[in-house]
């Protein structure tokens, strides 16, 4: 009898899974909603419907992921890597996109807790803005993973996966350090700062890791900064804004360098706004140099501005290994484990417990490992097998399907 009832379950569950399609899309498509529920969610609403007392029918967990916005190339990856590396563990997924907007995050998760998802894996637009949203979540007993962006002022966060973003700006200011050759040169070097967006917690550990790196110069003078502007306020970039990271340095052009004064470094935190900068020195540095530009995530765009001489370096971060390290901690979290520094993982990170304060709690973090990549080690990105050249073996191009 009871494998009778197994049986016809499961041919009741296939049913209502035919009748569903996997509609995943996002409003950052201008779609008319970013409906992204996929079949199980679906599914579980029939299973509750049949009476199904598990409302995992079929033992299937869901998995609800929240990523910031399509508009900024990196989260097109994530999301695709970790729906892929999710679904491939046997999980549903239901990804939603928010478009940079936080009541538009906040009401993407609350229908995630509404469909009853059994973990939250959330990149926040504004670490600042989900307290309420989280603490829903935490009544119900959802757990929550802070995917990349350190989730702030709420006790609901069990999980922070990130890279070591502190060594992210650290890379930046070393490669300026060294290419410059800061210890024997005697300069003055002129440098200009372009630091991430403000409601963002990893941007300060960006800007500090190199204006720690580069402090001690500037106060020796081997390093100038003609517009004066050193303070992580003075120099963010909203919402990492490519246009407006482009507005800001033609007005720091204009104002500063006009006049002749020479540029030798443009230390930008990330891709998306140094895409912006190196437009602005395209169009409006006169100088007869190519400052040096950083950047970091390996952009598409800026990987073809490193082969052209227009960007230095990128920092990158495997996100696909990132994924891999959400994936481990989100299996021992939804097997009723604790991970902590013994959970083995599928990639190379560092367990810390020390360096993330949200406010509320020091939130348990794995952070993994970022490193250089410059116009002579673009190989490296190949052997990811995450990008590939292009056929005129000149350009990268990403292998992942949505960028
Ligand atoms: C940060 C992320 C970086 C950067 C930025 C814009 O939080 O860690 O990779 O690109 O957002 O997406």
């Amino acid at each position: 009898m009871k494998k009778f009832l197994a049986v016809l379950s499961t041919l009741v569950m296939l049913g209502s899974l035919a009748s569903c399609g996997d509609n995943s899309s996002s409003s950052d498509n201008n779609s008319s909603n970013n409906d992204t529920k996929t079949t199980t969610a679906a599914k579980k609403d029939d299973a509750e419907a049949n009476n199904d007392g598990d409302s995992n029918s079929g033992g299937k967990k869901t998995v609800g992921i929240a990523m910031p916005t399509k508009s900024l190339e990196r989260w097109n990856r994530d999301g695709e890597y970790l729906k892929e590396q999710f679904e491939a563990a046997g999980y549903d997924v239901e990804l939603k996109y928010s478009d940079n907007k936080t009541e538009q995050q906040n009401n993407d998760i609350q229908s995630m807790i509404a469909d009853k998802v059994d973990l939250l894996l959330i990149a926040a637009i504004d670490g600042e803005t989900l307290s309420q949203t989280l603490a829903d979540a935490k009544a119900v007993d959802i757990p929550v993973i802070a995917y990349d962006r350190l989730i702030m002022n709420t006790d609901a966060v069990s999980y922070y996966v990130s890279f070591d973003n502190y060594t992210v700006g650290k890379l930046q200011g070393e490669f300026v350090r060294d290419t410059l050759k800061l210890d024997s040169e005697a300069g003055p070097f002129n440098i200009e700062f372009t630091a991430g967006d403000p409601a963002d917690n990893n941007a300060g550990f960006f800007f500090n890791g190199a204006y720690d790196v580069l402090k001690d110069y500037i106060s020796k003078g081997v390093l100038k900064v003609p517009s004066g502007k050193t303070t992580f306020e003075q120099v963010a970039t909203p919402t990492w804004s490519t246009d407006k990271a482009f507005e800001n340095m033609q007005n720091t052009l204009a104002s500063y360098y006009s006049d002749g004064t020479k540029l030798d470094v443009a230390l930008c935190s990330n891709d998306s706004t140094a895409l912006g900068v190196a437009k602005a020195i395209d169009s409006d540095y006169s100088g007869g140099n190519a400052p040096l530009v950083t950047g970091q995530d390996g952009d598409i765009a800026n990987l073809q501005n490193i082969v052209d001489g227009k960007q230095s370096m990128t920092v990158y971060k495997n996100v696909s290994d990132e994924a891999g390290v959400t994936l481990d901690v989100a299996k021992a979290i939804l097997s009723g484990q604790t991970p902590d520094a013994s959970l083995s993982l599928s990639a190379e990170a560092k367990y810390d417990t020390e360096s993330y304060n949200n406010g509320v709690k020091v939130v348990p973090s794995y952070l993994l490992v970022p490193y250089v990549i410059t116009k002579d080690s673009l190989d490296k990105l190949v052997d990811t097998g995450l990008y590939k050249w292009d056929s005129n073996n000149k350009y990268l191009e990403s292998t992942a399907s949505t960028t």
